[in-house]
């Protein structure tokens, strides 16, 4: 039986994830691949850090280079984060002739072209499958088992982090920080929390995710990013209300004009699934020409799911070793420089929360600053301000308009006298 020999760089929440998968199941591992996997060097940052698993007489160093160097290395596992000295050390590895398995998205969505190509040039394979969705298996469903399709659109709930805090935050008395806090120790955040809450972390995966489903370059420069920081408890309870969840969405989808890639707050109908989709938990849904819309749910962060996902590319890795079986890293031979839309092309509903004056009139102001823009109101609730300021909040859900029309109604909406403050706008997807 052949023995494959893994460096890893990184024994954190991934690295040590996937240690303690590779020691559990070896011999479940050693079956489906008929190889053996030898973890033979493991780089880390801090040599005295105490381990939650036992690397037994596997050689630990703070030299990640010297992993990558390494003779009785075959493949990187590269489990560290970040997009420099990661950056060098996939590359090195890479030319290097070693196989990479990674779990970074930040290093595919900004480098990966330029990863993808050096492997190919140098005939090594780099899987990432636990970079997108945690422990879903998405990137093989979309590259190989959704192949026969002309892919129209992908949407997802694909950050565990924010997931779970939109999902806590609903608790009365939720407090933002804190519930942070709680998915830091969990293992589910990034080295950067506000990668997660900022919506970076999720276009990363989005850029990966349009790649994989258009064919196209990975253009993580061209996607819309919003975070759920301005979210607040007034948002939550009102899309309940109004039948919605409020859930953070990253949207891939391909018009006859383009592709449109954003990632925003997003309100969904609580009747279509991915509103259920709680916690840690993400899913992903696709629709192809061929199979119409397809769903993937499971858990999108954390030590096990991601391990699992990591561990799974390992297993590729070993077939490719001993088979010669591989497929394009991105699933095409030849990618399409598809034009990316500017956000105001993109056309949605709304949901608008503001503060205006409880006053005679003012509805009439504020319906002609829409219909100015040829924007109908669906849906209006009003409530009084409880603070006897004789303000009201107002909340309207419109129809779907170009995204250009909305800007500019909200900018007359923020000018009129009646209103007070900004106007919060989350756009409504009904996912069909
Ligand atoms: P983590 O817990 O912070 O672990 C990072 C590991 O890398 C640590 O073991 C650290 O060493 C080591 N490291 C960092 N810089 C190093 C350096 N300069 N030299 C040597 N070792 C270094 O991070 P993680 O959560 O496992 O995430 C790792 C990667 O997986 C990231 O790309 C992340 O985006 C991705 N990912 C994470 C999850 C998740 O749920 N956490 C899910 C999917 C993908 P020390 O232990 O000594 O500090
Ligand atoms: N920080 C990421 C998340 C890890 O919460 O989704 C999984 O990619």
């Amino acid at each position: 039986m052949k023995t494959i020999k893994l460096g890893l760089l990184g024994l954190g929440t991934v690295g040590g994830g996937t240690l303690r998968i590779l020691q559990d199941n070896a011999e479940v591992l050693s079956q489906r691949t008929n190889a053996r996997f030898e973890v033979t060097r493991i780089a880390v940052r801090d040599l005295n850090k105490p381990r939650a698993v036992d690397t037994g007489d596997i050689a630990l160093t703070d030299d990640p280079r010297s992993v990558v160097d390494a003779a009785d290395v075959n493949v990187v596992v590269e489990l560290m984060g970040g997009t420099g000295l990661a950056r060098e050390l996939v590359l090195r590895a890479i030319e290097n002739g070693k196989h990479v398995v990674t779990a970074n998205k930040a290093l595919l969505a900004e480098h990966g072209d330029e990863v993808f190509s050096a492997a190919a040039r140098r005939g090594v394979q780099v899987a990432y499958e636990a970079a997108v969705a945690g422990g879903i298996p998405i990137i093989k469903a979309l590259r190989e088992g959704l192949s026969a399709n002309r892919i129209d659109w992908v949407a997802g709930i694909i950050n565990g982090t924010g997931n779970y805090i939109l999902t806590e935050m609903k608790q009365p008395g939720a407090d933002f920080d804190a519930v942070l806090r709680q998915a830091q120790a969990l293992g589910y955040a990034e080295a950067d929390p506000t990668f997660d809450v900022e919506g970076i972390d999720a276009a990363h995966k989005l850029t990966i995710l349009a790649a994989l489903a258009f064919g196209m370059p990975l253009r993580f420069d061209r996607v819309h990013t919003e975070g759920i920081s301005r979210i607040t408890a007034d948002d939550m309870r009102f899309a309940d209300m109004l039948g919605y969840e409020i859930k953070h969405l990253g949207i891939a989808r391909r018009t006859d004009a383009g592709v449109s890639l954003r990632v925003h707050p997003t309100l969904i109908p609580k009747d279509v699934l991915l509103a259920s989709v709680s916690g840690v938990m993400n899913a992903v849904m696709t629709h192809g020409d061929q199979v119409g819309p397809t769903l993937y749910y499971g858990p999108g962060a954390g030590a096990g799911p991601t391990a699992s996902a990591v561990v799974a590319d390992l297993v590729d890795v070993a077939r490719g070793m001993t088979c010669g079986e591989t497929v394009p890293a991105l699933g095409f031979r030849e990618t399409t420089d598809l034009p990316v839309l500017e956000m105001e092309q993109v056309e949605c509903a709304c949901y608008l929360r503001f503060l205006a004056k409880d006053a005679p009139g003012v509805l009439a102001q504020f319906s002609s600053a829409l219909a100015d823009e040829g924007i109908s109101i669906e849906h209006m609730h009003q409530e009084p301000c409880e603070d006897g300021s004789g303000d009201a909040l107002v909340v309207l859900i419109t129809n779907v308009v170009p995204e250009a029309a909305m800007n500019r109604a909200i900018r007359r909406l923020e000018a009129l006298e009646a209103i007070d403050g900004s106007v919060q706008r989350i756009r409504i997807e009904t996912l069909n």
